[in-house]
């Protein structure tokens, strides 16, 4: 499995299959356990992560930190990766054609890490994982079945960054996580109270 790991790793390390790889600094692969039951999806890599080669290290990246750690989870007990593993320019959406170009990376890690959970951080992430037309207003916390595993998407920190009135929102869907962690995950152990 190790070298299964390695070898994809290596095949993005090196990809030239959209124009991102013209900008980047590093690809961005992803972090965490590679046994974790969560996955945990974001949009793509911002200037922090580009210069860093690691998934959510800026801002963003804290308060997503701070979030796992409200229901006892830290970096080592999940797997964090983004839809495109390279940054693209000024922070601007992922193209269709960009998302497409490395949707295969993503695949092929869930397809080693078999998680039990998937949380798209954000809009981007939940179009494409979950639903086309998915409204993160109206449907963010809501879990949806899909073959072996089951998603949801929450706010991306970013914009509760930007937005603080969502910060409720967040936390109510934080507690779902954290039930249903309890409920079908095996070897994630949360602590009894907050
Ligand atoms: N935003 C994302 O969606 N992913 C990162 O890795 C960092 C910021």
């Amino acid at each position: 499995m190790a070298d299964r790991w390695e070898e994809l790793e290596k095949r993005c390390q090196n990809c030239r299959e959209c124009s991102l790889c013209e900008t980047r600094t590093n690809v961005v692969f992803g972090v965490g356990s590679r046994t974790a039951e969560i996955l945990f999806v974001g949009e793509g890599p911002g200037a922090h992560e580009d210069e860093q080669g690691v998934p959510f290290v800026g801002k963003a990246g804290q308060l997503l930190d701070d979030m796992l750690a409200i229901i006892g989870l830290d970096r080592t007990m999940v797997y964090i990766a983004n839809i495109v593993k390279c940054r693209p320019p000024q922070n601007r959406d992922p193209l269709g054609v960009e998302q497409d170009a490395c949707i295969g990376y993503l695949r092929e890690q869930v397809t080693l890490l078999r998680p039990k959970l998937i949380v798209c951080l954000g809009r981007i992430a939940a179009m494409r994982l979950i639903r086309e037309d998915f409204k993160i207003t109206r449907e963010h916390g809501q879990w949806v079945k899909k073959g072996d595993f089951e998603l949801m998407a929450m706010y991306h920190p970013a914009a509760l960054l930007r937005d603080p009135a969502r910060r409720p929102d967040a936390f109510e869907d934080l507690m779902s996580l954290r039930e249903k962690v309890r409920a079908v995950c095996e070897h994630t152990p949360l602590p009894e109270k907050l």
